[in-house]
C-alpha cells in the first residue's frame, strides 16, 4: 500500500495506472465498517483502489464540530493495509486547496432543505473538496454511503455536470447490530446515549411500516414526537428520493430523513419508504 501526501506524488503514482480502472473512496478518517464496505465495493468493481483521508475544514459549519472530529491516522492506515487498499492519499490543506478553481453548479432544492438548511455552507465545502479530488484522481468509480443520502444526490449533480466520465455508486448504510447507522461520530456518544441512539432506526422503521402517501404529513409529526422522547430532533421529513421535494404525487419514490442530537452529538439517518 502506497501512502501519498503530495499532489505531484499522487499524479506520478496514478500515471502508472492509466490502463487500469480506478475506484475512489473519499473519507475523513476514523474508519469503521461502513468505510470498509465502501472499500470492498471498490475492490470488487475497480482494478486499483484509492482512499483519501482528509478532514475537510471547508465543510464544517460549526468550528467545535471540526475541533472535536475524531482522528486516528495510525489506526486508519493499519485498517487500510489490512483491506489491501492500493493507495492512500492524505494531503494537507494548503497543498490540496492551493490551485483550487471554484465550481458553480445548480442544486435546486437539494441546497435548501434538510442538511443544507441546518448546516449552512456544508455542501458547498463538500463540493469544493470532492471537485478537487475528482480532478486530481479522475477515478472511473467513486463510492458514497447511503447514510449521507443528500450528499450522494449533490455529488451526483456535480458529476453529471463536471465529471460525466465518473460513475457514482451509492452503497447501503452499514449498521451496528442495534440498527444504529455507522458513523465516526458514534465513537463520541456516551454509553447511555449509544443505547438511546438505537431508537432512531426504530422510528425510521416505524415510518416505513406506516407510510402511505395520504398520511405522510401526520406521520412526520408522529415520528418527530417519537424522536423527541429520547433526543433533541432537528427534523423528521418525508421527501422525494430524487429531488428532495415534498409536494409530488402518489407515484413518487419517497424517503424519510431524520437528524437528531444526543448530548452534543448530531446524528443523521434515512430510509427508503416505497
Ligand atoms: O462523507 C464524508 O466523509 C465527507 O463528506 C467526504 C465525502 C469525504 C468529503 O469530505
Amino acid at each position: 500500500m502506497r501512502i501519498v501526501k503530495q499532489l505531484q506524488e499522487l499524479n506520478d503514482a496514478l500515471a502508472f495506472e492509466s490502463k487500469r480502472s480506478i475506484g475512489f473512496v473519499p473519507t475523513m478518517g476514523f474508519l469503521h465498517d461502513g468505510h470498509r464496505s465502501l472499500i470492498n465495493a471498490s475492490k470488487k468493481r475497480a482494478d486499483f483502489t484509492v482512499v483519501s483521508i482528509f478532514i475537510n475544514p471547508t465543510q464544517f459549519n460549526n468550528p467545535s464540530d471540526l475541533k472535536n472530529y475524531p482522528v486516528s491516522l495510525k489506526q486508519d492506515l493499519i485498517i487500510l493495509e489490512k483491506e489491501d487498499v492500493d493507495l492512500v492519499f492524505c494531503p494537507d490543506f494548503d497543498n490540496l486547496y492551493k490551485n483550487e478553481k471554484l465550481v458553480e453548479i445548480p442544486l435546486g432544492t437539494l441546497d435548501s432543505v434538510l442538511e443544507a438548511k441546518k448546516r449552512k455552507g456544508h455542501f458547498h465545502g463538500v463540493i469544493r473538496v470532492v471537485n478537487l479530488f475528482f480532478k486530481l484522481i479522475n477515478p472511473n468509480y467513486a463510492f458514497f454511503g447511503e447514510k449521507d443520502y443528500q450528499q450522494y444526490l449533490i455529488i451526483n449533480q456535480l458529476t453529471k455536470i463536471v465529471f460525466p466520465q465518473i460513475e457514482i455508486i451509492m452503497c447501503p448504510t452499514h449498521r451496528e447490530q442495534s440498527g444504529l447507522a455507522m458513523s465516526s461520530r458514534n465513537s463520541r456518544l456516551s454509553s447511555e446515549d449509544f443505547d438511546r441512539s438505537i431508537e432512531i432506526y426504530k422510528v425510521l422503521i416505524f415510518c416505513k411500516k406506516n407510510f402511505d402517501f395520504s398520511n405522510r404529513v401526520e406521520l412526520e409529526k408522529i415520528c418527530l414526537k417519537k424522536l423527541s422522547k429520547f433526543s433533541k430532533p432537528e427534523y423528521f421529513e418525508i421527501r422525494h428520493s430524487d429531488d428532495l421535494l415534498n409536494n409530488g404525487g402518489k407515484l413518487k419514490i419517497w424517503r424519510a430523513f431524520a437528524a437528531t442530537n444526543l448530548g452534543d452529538i448530531r446524528l443523521i439517518d434515512n430510509i427508503a419508504l416505497n
